[in-house]
């Protein structure tokens, strides 16, 4: 199966609109100036907002990156994974029907508030929802308000996703054995537990697979900025806006990515970070011992499960 890179996440909880400072005056992402499914001519009732409540957010020339929408309970509502043609499209969804899996199509009014030419959606084995789609919408050059210079997107995807499944053997097959990712490394946590880190394109990883315990959870979304100096900025905002700061700054030993995680007002995390790896073809999958080369004090795969 040909997946690219991931290209859209959506998250939802109460009260999207409380992502636009957080969001905005401290990641440095902007409101979409023209949401999915808005007509050019008609001015939205607030930036980023569409009718129905959901906030997007633009990290690059996309029309959006990541859609925050309405609901009572926060967590992971999609993950986007873009496939390069409609022939790799069809193909993909062909492939998938041979692994038993349930495709439902997108219909024309999902692709259009997704801001795709076509998109299906299915589950993995945690239950949560994957979209395969392609053609995305671009609309306007990035510009940062708070003078990030930009995000390491294109080819790479917008970031990668940490996730915690129930079942890692299940979740490892899915995402190896049907969708095609390589494994680029993992480590042990304790006996049962494990974090894989698994790649689509030349970012070490883009979806981490982990299991901590008997449920599922979105972790962390990672958004990468061009530099330290980037980060540093990120970081200073998020503590003159009292973000709390679940993970102190350091870098991991796999991706050798310099980060911090913070708190997203859903509770997840929003790890920030610059310098990750490109990886190949020749790349050898190991084993890690010890998951990080300095800092990171407070890193722990603890949070709460959402089922
Ligand atoms: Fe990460």
């Amino acid at each position: 199966m040909d997946i690219r890179s991931l290209g859209y996440v959506g998250v939802e909880g109460p009260n999207p609109r409380d992502w636009l400072p957080f969001a905005v005056q401290v990641c440095g992402l902007t409101p979409s100036p023209l949401v999915p499914g808005q007509d050019p001519s008609e001015t939205g009732p607030e930036a980023g907002t569409s009718k129905d409540g959901t906030v997007f957010f633009k990290m690059d020339g996309r029309q959006w990156r990541l859609a925050v929408h309405p609901e009572e309970k926060s967590g992971l509502r999609y993950l986007g994974f873009e496939i390069a043609s409609p022939g790799a499209f069809e193909t993909a969804l062909t492939e998938l029907q041979g692994h038993g899996i349930a495709v439902t199509p997108g219909t024309p009014e999902e692709c259009v508030m997704r801001g795709v030419r076509r998109m299906a959606h299915f589950a993995d084995p945690a239950g949560n929802r994957i979209e395969l789609f392609f053609s995305a919408t671009s609309d306007r050059p990035f510009e940062s308000p708070p003078g990030i210079s930009s995000f390491v997107t294109g080819a790479l995807g917008m970031g990668h996703v940490g996730m915690l499944v129930p079942d890692l053997e299940a979740g490892l097959h899915f995402y190896l054995d049907v969708l095609g990712f390589e494994e680029s490394d993992y480590f042990e946590i304790g006996p049962g537990m494990a974090m894989h880190f698994l790649r689509c394109n030349a970012r070490h990883h883009t979806v981490a697979v982990g299991r901590v315990g008997d449920f599922k959870a979105l972790h962390h979304i990672l958004l990468e900025v061009q530099n330290i100096d980037d980060v540093g900025q990120v970081h200073d905002r998020a503590t003159a806006a009292s973000i709390p700061i679940s993970t102190q700054i350091g870098r991991h030993a796999n991706d050798l990515m310099i980060s911090f995680y913070m708190n997203s007002p859903f509770g997840f995390d929003i790890e920030i970070g610059c310098d990750g790896i490109l990886v190949d073809e020749d790349w050898v999958p190991q084993k890690l011992i010890q998951p990080d080369i300095w800092g990171h004090a407070g890193l722990s795969a603890e949070v709460d499960g959402d089922d």
